[in-house]
């Protein structure tokens, strides 16, 4: 099967390479195709003409999207519509990413497919946008919902916390849960997906739900790092866009693809580190 990754850049992109490796991977970044350019979208995708379009595509600034409105929309919310628009009239499946940011966390139970997505914010507001016109304009769509991902290489939520542990401490918000994604494995359980040709919406995210606080607790005891993390409420960390307090994924969509708990991630991504990979 040949397959055109868009975003092919960002960390999950990047991921898709060695996983993928059985099929023709054409990769492209933000630099070779803006996704938010319609006409672009279309002649990249008929000139290429692949089997299947994976979007990794996003803006990905949860705060960011509360100011800067325009970019954010364009990219989370009108981007997919482009490329749904030109996979559904070239006749071509698409693979779509989005976010637990979707739900508002007011459940005390992991959200699977069946849950209403009510976004507390513009990212969310625009991701689920970006959901919604992938849904209604091409029938042939995968659209996975994750949350939290970080990987060795990757710009992510651990990465930034290891480049302060020089500091004797560090705070971590400590009341709000979510999915903890390692890349490696959301790339091979998405692989997966796409061998079954089962259409439709699923989360694919670490199993089990933890806060950013034990995350990073965790990692920094796995990587013996001496930093103390502090434990602080959401509420000491004023930010413009608000976040569910709760967005735990799970599944209940056949085939049931699930994915490793999110501690086997961690220790994955710790033993990469570790290796240099
Ligand atoms: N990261 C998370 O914690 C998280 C959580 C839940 C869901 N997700 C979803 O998972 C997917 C993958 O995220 P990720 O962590 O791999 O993101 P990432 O590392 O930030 O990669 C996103 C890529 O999209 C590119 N991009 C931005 N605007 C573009 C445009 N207009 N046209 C084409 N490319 C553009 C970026 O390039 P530049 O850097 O050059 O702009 C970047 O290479 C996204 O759909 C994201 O919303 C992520």
């Amino acid at each position: 099967m040949k397959i055109l990754v868009t975003g092919g850049e960002g960390q999950l992109g990047r991921a898709f390479i060695p996983v993928l490796k059985e099929h023709e991977i054409v990769s492209i970044g933000h630099d070779r195709l803006d996704i938010t350019d319609c006409a672009a979208v279309h002649a990249a995708i008929e000139a290429l003409a692949p089997d299947l379009v994976i979007n990794t595509a996003a803006y990905n600034d949860v705060d960011g999207s509360e100011s800067n409105r325009a970019q954010a929309h364009a990219v989370n919310a009108t981007g997919p519509r482009n490329l749904a628009m030109a996979t559904a009239s070239l006749r071509i499946p698409l693979m779509h990413f989005s976010t637990d940011y979707v739900f508002d966390g007011a459940l005390r139970r992991p959200y699977d497919e069946s849950d209403t997505p009510r976004p507390l914010s513009a990212y969310g507001a625009d991701k689920l946008a970006g959901e919604e016109a992938v849904r209604q304009l091409n029938q042939r769509h995968y659209i996975v919902r994750t949350a939290w991902l970080f990987s060795a290489g990757g710009r992510n939520f651990l990465n930034t916390m290891r480049a302060m542990s020089d500091r004797p401490q560090v705070r971590v918000v400590c009341d709000q849960s979510s999915s903890p994604t390692y890349v490696p494995h959301l790339a091979a359980a998405a692989a997966a997906l796409i061998d079954t040709g089962a259409y439709g919406t699923f989360h694919l995210a670490g199993q089990g739900g933890t806060s950013k606080f034990e995350l990073v607790r965790l990692c920094f005891s796995m990587l013996k790092l001496k930093t103390e993390v502090l434990p602080v409420p959401l509420s000491e960390f004023p930010s413009p866009a608000r976040r569910p307090a709760y967005s735990v994924l799970t599944t209940t969509r056949e085939p049931r693809i699930t994915l490793p708990r999110w501690q086997e991630g961690l220790s994955e991504f710790v033993r990469a580190l570790e290796s240099g990979i």
